[in-house]
């Protein structure tokens, strides 16, 4: 078991995502109750190799679980990719006294963590990431609140697109993966879905999809497209000359990144950053905390980098018949 933590240090790394700040609060809070002390690492990993390293109280994270983005703001790192920057930032953390990190980001931010635990650091990795695409959990902080913004924007884009009796593409960030299109396209009724895990390349089916609904009587046509497939000007493009119907493209971009964040990410990311700091206290070190089947939990930080998730096959095929 690794020795008695006595300081913890927080950071946030990757894409920001609403809900980062409930978590940097419940990991101050909740280590202050236990007598820890806590250090907020600024600009992830950037700004552990900078040593931009300071106090935390818990009136330093008054007032901030209602705002998104995050109070220690948050960067991309490619020293950190590198091994000295990685011996660097674990001296960096020895130096300090940060015997406990909690590092909030997504996949490339808990390799990251994963390199630090290596060099003896004991390391937490909370999930945040708006995209859900970390395998080890059902949950990301941030995909609830990103997922409603998209919802909402959709929905204005559905009326507009209703009263000129258009083709509307909506393009949803996700990276590679389409857990937002998805989840979008059921919430908001669409009627083509495409995202990477699933679609083929096939706009002729689409095509001949917008045609057939018009004909029974369909005044718009929502596509739904994920950020990992792209092309929503080209395709409208092509759409309007293949079916003759006013065709826009819409691509929400970084909207659905800030906002305040929903009463499930508050919750759940408040939840994650408490479990982190008790595994911490208890000796249980470089883990993975996530949500699975209804519960909190946490896994060894190599075994969750090994998992692998997939788009759930039964909600797409339901989405499908839905959309029909
Ligand atoms: P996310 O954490 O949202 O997946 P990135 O993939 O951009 O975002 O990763 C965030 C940061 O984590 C990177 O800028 C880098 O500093 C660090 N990181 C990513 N991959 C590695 C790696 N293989 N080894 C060490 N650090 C990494
Ligand atoms: O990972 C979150 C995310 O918003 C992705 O959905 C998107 O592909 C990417 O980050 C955009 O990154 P940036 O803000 O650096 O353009």
């Amino acid at each position: 078991m690794s020795k008695q933590v006595k300081t913890i240090g927080v950071l946030t790394s990757g894409g920001d995502a609403p809900g980062m700040n409930a978590a940097i609060r419940a990991v101050v809070r909740t280590a202050i109750a236990s007598g820890l002390k806590v250090k907020g690492i600024r600009r992830g990993y950037s700004g552990l190799l900078e040593e931009d390293i300071v106090d935390m109280s818990s009136i330093s994270v008054a007032d901030i679980i209602q705002r998104g983005g995050t109070i220690l703001y948050t960067a991309r790192c490619a020293e950190m990719r590198t091994e000295e920057g990685q011996k660097k930032a674990a001296e960096i953390c020895r130096k300090h006294g940060i015997d406990g990190l909690v590092v909030i980001g997504g996949d490339g931010s808990f390799q990251g963590a994963r390199v630090l635990a290596n060099l003896g650091i004991n390391t937490v990795g909370l999930p945040g990431t708006i995209d859900l695409d970390i395998a080890c959990t059902d949950y990301t902080i941030g995909f609830d609140t990103a997922v409603n913004t998209a919802m909402q924007a959709i929905d204005k884009v559905r009326d507009t697109s209703t009263s000129h009796e258009r083709c509307s593409i909506i393009e949803v960030m996700g990276r590679n993966a389409g857990y937002i299109a998805l989840w979008c396209g059921i919430a908001n009724g669409a009627e083509d879905i495409l995202i990477t895990e699933r679609y083929d390349g096939n706009e002729q089916r689409i095509i001949d999809n917008i045609i057939e609904k018009r004909k029974v009587g369909k005044k718009h046509h929502i596509i739904v497209n994920a950020e990992g497939i792209g092309d929503s000007y080209g395709m409208a493009k092509r759409i309007e000359e293949a079916t003759g119907i006013e065709t826009r493209a819409t691509i929400i971009g970084h909207i659905q990144r800030g906002g305040s964040p929903t009463c499930k990410d508050r919750v759940y990311a408040s939840a994650m950053g408490a479990r982190a700091v008790d595994l911490l206290r208890n000796g249980k070190t470089n883990r993975v905390v996530g949500y699975r089947a209804g519960e909190f939990v946490d896994y060894d930080i190599q075994e969750a980098l090994e998992m692998k998730k997939d788009i759930d096959e039964n909600l797409y095929q339901m989405a499908r018949k839905l959309s029909r």
